[in-house]
């Protein structure tokens, strides 16, 4: 056995793991087009400059970079917000607006490894430019709980913030926007203490702590205390107005939110608004995430443009999928092994599996040369339903041998009626 492993952080999917990352993969693709939004593909290596604006320390610091032949600094993109917010200032800057641009793939960082943590995962992305509206924020919720349970999962819950709130208060109390990010990365881990002890405004401190310590019954509720604790911060209080008509829209179109958390930050840096992040109750790492960035188009050098998305932790989500034992509603295709009964035949065979190919059935054609019965016994040993058993009398005749191999029962069927025969049975 060869002892070259995958790259500490990475894993190769075979099997059931790649099955499942496949049809969670086209279940991401017909959110995106349940919601109206286009699929594009775009590098997987971008400039370290383009990466790393905006994005955060955090990110920064986990991202894997090199210098190509050329000399140019280039990275493994950790996310593709950059490259659609790219996208959305060169080839696609003429596009009507508002713009919603879908991508999936895999994106680079490096994490500690753990469960649900990797340094290659997938991520399945969302990005909605052109609105400032609290409808296009409600639209990109909406949309990772139509995703959520079009794989099945159960329980889920949403938790909302709004970032708004936190530098409104900063920024009027003359915090610098380096502390801020400061203070925020350190919330966003949950380090209170460590994120107030950044803060030298007294009053600044005060505020910041009762959003902290802030606590209500309802989703409702805490967004009202929030309007009472940010009295007299203008830029504060417009984002927490901003909250709750996302809440409300969201709320009314029968979405539950599970939390509204009002010293809720996330990890990159270019969010300006809401926030939100989606969990399952056996996890405790999230699902998805996302949230409005209304500059960094504009910091790309493109017109000011409001923004807002969600990457979904397509790994992740199979891990939730898993734990929660979520059976796929994939359509069950049925698997036909076509063997020729001898040498001679063989051109004959593969013209009907492909003819059965050009029906839509599943073929895997005998290409071992093996003899009937170890071919047939190889078919089994691989989950087959059927083997077309192609004989030289038979044939004459315009006829085949189907035999169904969970039954163990076979009978003669004209080459007309195969395809027609296979997809119409039952699986036994
Ligand atoms: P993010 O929260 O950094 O947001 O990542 C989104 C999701 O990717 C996470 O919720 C998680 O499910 C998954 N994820 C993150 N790191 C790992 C990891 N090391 N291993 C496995 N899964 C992971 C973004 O990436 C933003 N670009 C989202 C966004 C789009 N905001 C606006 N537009």
């Amino acid at each position: 056995m060869s002892s070259f492993q995958p790259v500490r952080g990475t894993r190769d999917l075979i099997n059931q793991e790649a099955q499942l990352l496949s049809y969670v993969t086209a279940k991401a693709r017909e959110t995106a087009k349940l919601y109206g939004f286009k699929e594009t593909f775009t590098p997987v290596i971008e400039s370290f400059e383009l990466l790393s604006a905006k994005s955060g320390e955090e990110i920064r610091q986990r991202m894997f970079i090199f210098d190509d032949l050329g000399g140019r600094k280039i990275a493994l993109r950790p996310e593709f917000t950059a490259s659609i917010a790219r996208l959305a200032t060169t080839a696609l800057r003429n596009e009507p607006k508002p713009l919603r641009v879908f991508s999936t793939g895999s994106v680079y960082r490096y994490d500690e490894p753990q469960k649900g943590r990797y340094r290659e995962f997938y991520q399945a992305n969302y990005e909605l430019m052109g609105s400032a509206k609290p409808e296009a924020d409600a639209e990109v919720i909406l949309l990772t709980n139509s995703m959520m349970k079009n794989v099945g999962l159960q329980g889920y819950a949403i938790k909302l913030g709004n970032v708004g709130v936190l530098k409104g208060i900063m920024s009027q109390d003359g915090v610098d926007e380096k502390t801020q990010n400061a203070v925020l990365q350190r919330m966003d881990k949950k380090e209170y203490e460590a994120a107030l002890a950044l803060v030298e405004n007294e009053k600044c401190r005060t505020t910041l702590r009762s959003l902290i310590e802030l606590k209500a019954d309802t989703v409702f509720e805490t967004v009202e205390k929030m309007k009472a604790q940010v009295a007299g911060y203008e830029k504060a209080s417009t984002a927490v107005e901003n909250l709750s008509a996302i809440l409300n829209l969201v709320a009314e179109s029968g979405c539950p939110i599970e939390a509204v958390d009002p010293a809720f930050a996330r990890g990159l840096e270019y969010y300006t608004g809401m926030i939100f992040e989606v969990y399952v109750p056996e996890l405790d790492i999230a699902l998805g995430g996302g949230g409005r960035y209304d500059r960094l188009i504009e910091v790309f050098g493109g017109e000011p443009t409001p923004a807002v998305g969600v990457a979904h932790g397509l790994d992740r989500i199979m891990i939730a999928m898993q734990t929660q034992q979520t059976t796929l509603k994939a359509q069950i295709q049925k698997r036909v092994a076509v063997v020729p009964v001898k040498e001679e035949i063989k051109g004959e065979a593969l013209k009907i599996a492909q003819q059965l190919r050009e029906a839509g059935v599943s073929v895997e054609f005998e290409i071992m040369g093996r003899k009937m019965a170890k071919a047939l016994e190889d078919a089994d040993k691989r989950g087959a339903d059927y083997a077309v058993i192609v004989g030289e009398r038979e044939l004459k005749e315009g006829k085949v041998t189907l035999k169904d191999l969970k039954k163990r029962e076979q009978c003669e069927v004209s080459l007309d009626e195969l395809s027609s025969k296979i997809k119409q049975t039952p699986l036994g």
